[in-house]
């Protein structure tokens, strides 16, 4: 289906055109429509253009006016046309107030639409995102809750908007630190197995891996003798020994069993073949360090392969330097994350890089991606892209830690807020089994973390409250999912009587405000995408929630005084059900038909 036009949109092309027929030398100008609560649109662009023109707004404003009223009632034009009164206001302002049939008829032409009239991308391209990436044999911690649920979002939305998306988990799943696990596996060669059960669940699987962790680091730093065998296992690792590389296998493959458990539980689908890691670069280090060296980008300082950058300061203010290659040979981050460019823009022919990577990295991301330009692997024809989040802190204001101040496991958050969710679908249960209700706590709490997360702005720093985010009042996602299982209640109790649009029938205020909230959801979605921001679909779903609420308080649905009204308002219903539960999907919020 062809995507529907908001009245935002139609309304700001007659004033657009108003303008030029009245004022033909002025060109092309924006009237700067934006939704007023004088009337529903005010534009703006008037004051500039009669400044620039040096004429009085207000004589202009009257002008477009009377262009705009001749277009109402003129020859030719439908009597329910669009705009039902213009006025000028203020210095010369124009206040625009739609007519209830324009609202009605635009509504049910998005009604009519799978998307809800959504338009896709004009110019969509293909992404690569980096998200999801949390190190092998290392627990996940609230920062990897950002990465995942603010990546599963974009991913969402802009696949929503017609981009082609490839998704790479870039796991930590290469370093020096496996060269102490595999010599220590070597050496207990059954820690890892796991007897006759056969599977073992995530939790289980991390408990393993901590075990391990944890016994091969006291070795380490006690055993000196261990500590030489963990080196020359590293250098076999990287020589690429078999044997050592197939025990390697294992902590990669033990780790992702418990990677998934978190995933799934997140309520999140990751595939194996997007997990791409560290590792996955391995063969191109070489040479991407060789292409450096021989244009000139990298140059050798004190042994190492180094990017020097005079626009970028460090902490300490002095310009800083990316290291490519270290002294002694190795491979570090940087040279792995140039690699991932060469690869995403040539083989996975990206137009856009994004980068879901915790802010306290932008300093090596600003390097990387102005190394790889001065190489010439990202054209000015590529876009590259951190989405930079910020820390996740605890009430205190704090990076979010233990009262032993360790960092916080992210199942136990996960596991608290399902817990946290069951007290509050209990409470409100009436009809629910047990079963349902357990299903409804993780879709309620899991939902509750994600909302958190993806209604402040991803750059700022967020107080993690699990007492805020089940909370029923306020702007949470549990608030927007009992609005949602509310018009389901109320689309059951309708039984029979259909929702329909009926452009004949005047609308209430909250019935006009819930319409034209509703409409703007074609135009709040390709914004929401443009700029990855989730936060502002979040807050256009909770605005929404609030106009239902209202509608809900003002205006009778089951009740209403006839049969058209009734249809009339069960469309409301169902069309923000709908919109809700769209936007929702696309924050990877589910929306239960019962709470
Ligand atoms: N594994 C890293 C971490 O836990 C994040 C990886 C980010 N992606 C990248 N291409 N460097 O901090």
């Amino acid at each position: 289906m062809a995507s529907v036009p908001s009245l935002a949109a139609t309304v700001h092309q007659r004033v657009a055109n108003a303008l030029s027929a009245a004022l033909p030398e002025a060109g092309s100008v924006d009237p700067l429509l934006r939704r007023s609560d004088r009337a529903d649109f005010q534009a703006n662009g008037l004051l500039a253009l009669a400044k620039k023109l040096k004429g009085n707004p207000r004589e202009l404003a009257a002008q477009v006016v009377g262009v705009l009223d001749g277009s109402a009632e003129g020859a030719g034009r439908p009597a329910d046309d669009v705009v039902r009164e213009v006025e000028v206001s203020g210095p010369g302002f124009l206040n625009i107030t739609i007519s209830d049939q324009a609202i009605v008829r635009t509504l049910a032409a998005r009604a009519a639409d799978a998307r809800l009239g959504v338009p896709y991308a004009e110019h969509p391209g293909t992404t690569v995102i980096d998200y999801a990436q949390p190190n092998v044999a290392k627990e996940m911690h609230v920062g990897h809750l950002r990465s995942a649920v603010i990546g599963d979002a974009v991913v969402r939305i802009l696949e929503f908007s017609g981009e082609q998306v490839v998704r790479r988990h870039h796991i930590g799943d290469w370093g020096t630190q496996f060269g102490m696990l595999i010599q220590y596996l070597i050496e207990h060669p059954h820690e890892l197995d796991h007897g006759d059960e056969g599977e073992v669940s995530g939790e289980e699987a991390m408990s393993n891996l901590n075990r391990l962790y944890k016994a091969s680091r006291v070795l380490f730093d006690s055993d000196e003798g261990f500590k030489a065998r963990s080196r020359d296992r590293v250098v076999a690792l990287q020589s690429g020994d078999e044997e050592t590389l197939a025990l390697w296998q294992r902590f990669v493959d033990e780790s992702k069993i418990y990677f998934y458990s978190v995933f799934d539980k997140l309520d999140m689908e990751i595939r194996d073949p997007d997990v791409v890691g560290e590792s996955g670069y391995n063969d191109m280090l070489d040479e991407t360090c060789r292409l450096l060296e021989e244009s000139g980008v990298a140059v050798r300082s004190e042994g190492a392969l180094c990017v020097f950058f005079d626009e970028f300061k460090g902490t300490d203010g002095k310009p800083t330097a990316l290291i490519v290659k270290k002294s002694n040979g190795g491979y570090g981050y940087a040279a792995t994350d140039l690699s991932a460019i060469r690869d995403r823009v040539h083989n996975l022919k990206a137009n856009t890089l994004l980068y879901v990577v915790d802010a306290r990295q932008s300093l090596h991301f600003r390097m990387v991606f102005e190394t790889a330009r001065r190489a010439g692997w990202l054209g000015e024809d590529v876009r590259a892209v951190q989405l930079a989040f910020g820390t996740v802190l605890g009430k205190d204001g704090k990076p979010f830690k233990t009262r032993e101040g360790e960092t916080v496991r992210l199942v136990d958050l996960l596991d608290e807020a399902v817990d946290r969710a069951a007290v509050v679908v209990r409470e409100k249960a009436q009809d629910l089994t047990e079963e349902e209700i357990a299903e409804r706590a993780a879709q309620v709490g899991i939902g509750a973390i994600k909302y958190a997360d993806l209604s402040t702005s991803a750059a700022r720093d967020y107080k993690f409250d699990l007492d805020q985010m089940v909370s029923l009042n306020g702007d949470t996602s549990v608030y927007l999912q009992y609005a949602y299982a509310r018009i389901q209640s109320i689309l059951r109790k309708a039984g029979d009587t259909r929702p329909a649009a009926h452009p004949e029938l005047a609308l209430a205020p909250a019935e006009r405000a819930l319409g034209l909230h509703l409409d703007q959801f074609a135009e709040t979605l390709p914004e929401v995408a443009e700029a990855y921001e989730p936060h502002k679909l979040a807050a256009y779903l909770y605005q929404l929630a609030s106009h239902y609420t209202t509608f809900y308080s003002e205006c009778p649905v089951l009740k209403a005084e006839t049969r058209a009204q009734v249809e009339s308002r069960l469309f409301l219903c169902d069309l923000t059900a709908r919109t809700l539960h769209q936007g929702m999907a696309l924050l990877g919020i589910r929306t239960p038909e019962r709470l």
